[in-house]
């Protein structure tokens, strides 16, 4: 199965993976660009004429979202996949240290609102296709798990996030949609700011985990399920 996707968060760690093994899958991906002055994703649309287009995609901007959506819907006439990927850390900060709250609220607005935000603008490109929408959260928005202290912004922006996945399953459901809640593992990433190499999966073994999980079908689309990057399922 292949078709057209979105995913946000395109620039690099997971993002640029998912982007990348999409379109080995034959995809064509709208990779959204939150960091024009990275060359990572500019150099794999560059090896992927046709295949990947860069649309700039602030999550946290009502503006660019719209914006973001306009051009897609420009370009082509359907949309099967949204991957919400784009994602914030909000500093470790615990309480006796004094909490960050500008970061909080940033946190929040990217990792909660914002996948709202994209699949509020985009929905109307998806009425016809898969109708697939991925979000990856974290073991850390799971409340049942979380032994953390301090790390409010990110846990309980990833907890946020998945009580509106439930919600969309609860709406849009009925409607043919169905809907993928991950927790992709201990990535090499760039969320502390530097490629952390003390994580355990390469972003492409983390996409590869992945993809499977996003694209295919499940028996039982009806119950949602937050699940990880060895097939585990998580109480969130
Ligand atoms: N890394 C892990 O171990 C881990 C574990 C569990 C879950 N996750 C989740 O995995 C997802 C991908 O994260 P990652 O680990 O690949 O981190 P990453 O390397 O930092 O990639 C995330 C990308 O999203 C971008 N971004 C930040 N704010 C954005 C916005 N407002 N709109 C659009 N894009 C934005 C980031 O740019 P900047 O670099 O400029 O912020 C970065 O390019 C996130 O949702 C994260 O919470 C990661």
């Amino acid at each position: 199965m292949s078709g057209v996707a979105l995913v946000t968060g395109a620039d690099r760690g997971l993002g640029l993976a998912l982007t990348a093994g999409l379109v080995e899958r034959g995809w064509r991906v709208f990779a959204g660009q939150y960091m024009p002055e990275w060359p990572e994703l500019g150099a794999l649309a560059a090896r992927h004429p046709g295949a990947v287009e860069i649309v700039p995609l602030d999550v946290s901007c009502a503006a660019s979202v719209t914006a973001a959506a306009r051009t897609v819907g420009e370009r082509s006439d359907r949309l099967d996949l949204i991957i919400n990927n784009a994602g914030i850390n909000a500093g470790r900060t615990e309480l006796r240290e004094g909490l960050d709250w500008e970061a909080m609220h940033r946190a929040y607005n990217v990792n909660a609102l914002g996948p709202i935000r994209v699949v509020e603008a985009f929905l109307p490109r998806m009425a016809q296709g898969m109708r697939r929408l991925a979000f990856v959260s974290s073991e850390a928005g799971s409340i049942a798990m979380n032994n953390r202290q301090g790390s409010f912004g990110y846990c309980m922006s990833k907890t946020a996030l998945n009580m509106a996945v439930r919600i969309m399953h609860n709406e849009l459901r009925r409607a043919g949609y169905t809907f993928r809640l991950y927790h992709p593992g201990w990535v090499r990433s760039y969320m502390s700011g530097q490629k952390n190499m003390r994580a355990t999966l390469e972003p492409e073994e983390a996409a590869a985990c992945a993809l499977p999980f996003f694209l295919e079908d499940r028996d039982d689309e009806d119950r949602l399920v937050l699940i990880d990057y060895e097939g585990r399922e998580w109480p969130f």
